[in-house]
């Protein structure tokens, strides 16, 4: 599949303080990818240098094939983006605010604007002044704007925040929309893990400045996997028999002295005794849920429901 960003060994410093430290993605040509991450963990510092609005410190940005480090490139677009809770007139019609940014960036043809209202439905809508507008009326209003152009890649920094829940949904109908019915690629960064779920096609969760962990589609779908939680005495020698004497690796340790196991559930009365005969005291054995969050949580330490 085609590449349209590559980030590679991406880095920014102010000071002795590295907000975004050695990060590497890349987005293929329709994904939808959710870059999650807590407040402060360097979504926005890498959504600017994307754009060319900051210089990296290190680190090189391939847009469409096209190095973009430094400034000035004609891949910048084909990339659409909005950054927070875009601005617009309150008192003019969502036409007459899209004119103003198409006449900002020199497009002759008008026809771009109606089109770009189509695409986030909000066509009947296009001559009331946008002071009558919901928030997550604005919020589409934005994404128009940042489409008059027909990017090919749409960079969205945390779009949904500070809409009510179905401010949310409309935004979030609209990402997967414009994702599989324009074949329109899209980052979209957010802090809540529940949103960035149902329509990211690929998630990358950055903390402090690092890319800790990329899930795929097919992870994203194990929302809910059944194991058997183990807690015992000693957590690494329970874990270095399951791997040695059971052959069992999808394991993980959310906390110390709990192992879970996600592999030969059937066989949990068979680990239980290898763990006894080697002087593991199990003092509990559950079967549980996992569900994403907790998957998470376990990665970050952090809270990704709020
Ligand atoms: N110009 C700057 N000078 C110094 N530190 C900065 C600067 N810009 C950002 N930072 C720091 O870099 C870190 C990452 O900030 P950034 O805004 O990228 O986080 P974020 O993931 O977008 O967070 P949020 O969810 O709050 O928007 C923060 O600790 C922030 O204080
Ligand atoms: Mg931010």
């Amino acid at each position: 599949m085609e590449e349209i960003l590559k980030i590679t060994g991406l880095t920014k410093r102010y000071k002795n303080y590295t907000a975004v430290d050695d990060l590497n993605i890349s987005v293929k040509k329709g994904e939808v990818y959710g870059f999650l991450g807590q407040n402060g963990a360097g979504k926005t510092t890498t959504i600017h240098m994307l754009l060319g609005l900051i210089q990296p410190t290190s680190g090189s940005i391939e847009l469409f094939g096209q190095f973009v480090t430094g400034g000035r490139a004609l891949a910048f677009g084909r990339v659409g983006s909005i950054i927070e809770m875009p601005g617009s007139y309150p008192n003019l019609t969502a036409v007459e605010n899209l004119d103003i940014h198409r006449r900002l960036m020199g497009m002759g043809n008008k026809e771009c604007i109606e089109e770009s209202l189509a695409q986030v439905g909000l066509l009947e809508n296009r001559n009331k002044k946008v002071k009558s507008f919901s928030l997550g009326m604005k919020q589409r209003l934005g994404i128009a704007r940042a489409l008059l152009h027909h990017p090919e890649l749409l960079i969205l920094d945390e779009p949904t925040n500070a809409l009510d829940p179905s401010g949310i949904k409309e935004v979030r109908h609209l990402i997967m929309e414009l994702a599989s019915k324009r074949n329109i690629s899209v980052l979209v960064s957010s802090h809540i893990l529940s949103e960035i779920q149902q329509i990211a096609t690929k998630i990358g969760i950055i903390h402090n400045g690092k890319l800790v962990q990329e899930i795929d589609q097919q992870s994203l779908q194990m929302k809910n996997r059944h194991c058997v939680e183990f807690k015992v005495s000693n957590e690494r020698k329970a874990a270095m028999l399951l791997e040695q004497r059971l052959t069992i690796s999808d394991y993980s340790v959310p906390s110390p002295g709990v192992i879970r196991i996600f592999e030969h559930l059937s066989e949990a009365s068979l680990i239980n005794k290898t763990f006894v005969q080697h002087d593991i005291d199990v003092l509990e054995m559950i079967m549980v849920r996992e569900t994403l969050e907790d998957y998470f949580l376990n990665l970050t330490g952090g809270n990704w429901g709020a």
